[in-house]
């Protein structure tokens, strides 16, 4: 379980999350909702441990991990995947996957990549940089699934992609949620997010505005006066 408890964080000067407190129990999927600039992106990279909150703490399965380092939370079982394409574009699809992989298990690694995203499979000697948009966000979302990690932060994987491959990606999730991760998802398909969800925070100008249950929303007036309108499919 990752807890967040009364989080300030920001960038230099600025402060951009202001006291936030924020549960991710196990196996639960919580979904990360709100406007452009409310602090989303920001309280996953605290929660990866590239940004060190300046107040307010954060506990991982009871232990205090505040300070501890990105590296220090993968070993721990934390698996961050940023905005945008997390691959290396000069490097193949195979390259990619290897590099994800821990020594000695890199083969079973490929093996895992191809049975959760088969397109991967036909195209492992490809330069990554040259594949499509979903294709290189597959490769990014292939490493959840090959690092067994506890926990994933997944920041808008679903961005500027074919509704079909969307698709694809939610079900990627099923699955990965099937093998017992825990989900913090950031995304701008709110319908689908809240679909998957067990339960919801919306986030507004880095403070928590709404956290409950996806159900509770329903007819919320805080759902439009602070993710605006929902252009989920
Ligand atoms: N590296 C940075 N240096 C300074 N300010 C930053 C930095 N990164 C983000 N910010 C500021 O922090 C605020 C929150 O940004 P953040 O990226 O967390 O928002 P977000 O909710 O993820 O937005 P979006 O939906 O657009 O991705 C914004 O005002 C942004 O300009
Ligand atoms: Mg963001």
């Amino acid at each position: 379980m990752l807890e967040l408890r009364g989080i300030v964080a920001g960038y230099g000067g600025t402060t951009v999350l202001r006291g936030v407190d924020l549960i991710v129990p196990d196996g639960a999927v919580v979904a990360l909702l709100g406007a452009n600039g409310a602090g989303k992106t920001t309280l996953l990279r605290v929660a990866s441990g590239l940004l060190h909150p300046t107040e307010g703490q954060m506990l991982l399965d009871g232990n205090d991990v505040t300070r501890s380092s990105p590296h220090e939370l993968v070993r721990r079982g934390i698996c961050h995947v940023p905005e945008g394409r997390g691959v290396f574009s000069s490097l193949t699809v195979q390259e990619n996957l290897i590099l994800q992989s821990a020594r000695g298990e890199e083969k079973e690694a490929l093996e895992r990549a191809v049975e959760a995203f088969p397109r991967l499979g036909e195209r492992l000697a490809q330069t990554a940089g040259t594949m499509s948009g979903g294709e290189q966000q597959m490769l990014a979302l292939a490493r959840t699934y090959v690092q067994h990690p506890n926990l994933v932060l997944l920041d808008e994987v679903s961005m500027g992609l074919a509704p079909k491959i969307v698709d694809e990606i939610f079900e990627f999730l099923t699955l990965l949620r099937g093998q017992g991760a825990s989900l913090l998802l950031v995304e701008q398909y709110v319908t689908r997010a809240l679909a998957v969800a067990d339960y919801v925070y919306l986030l507004n100008r880095g403070e928590v505005a709404f956290a409950g249950e996806p159900s509770e929303l329903e007819g919320e007036d805080v759902f439009t006066q602070y993710v605006g309108a929902d252009i989920g499919h």
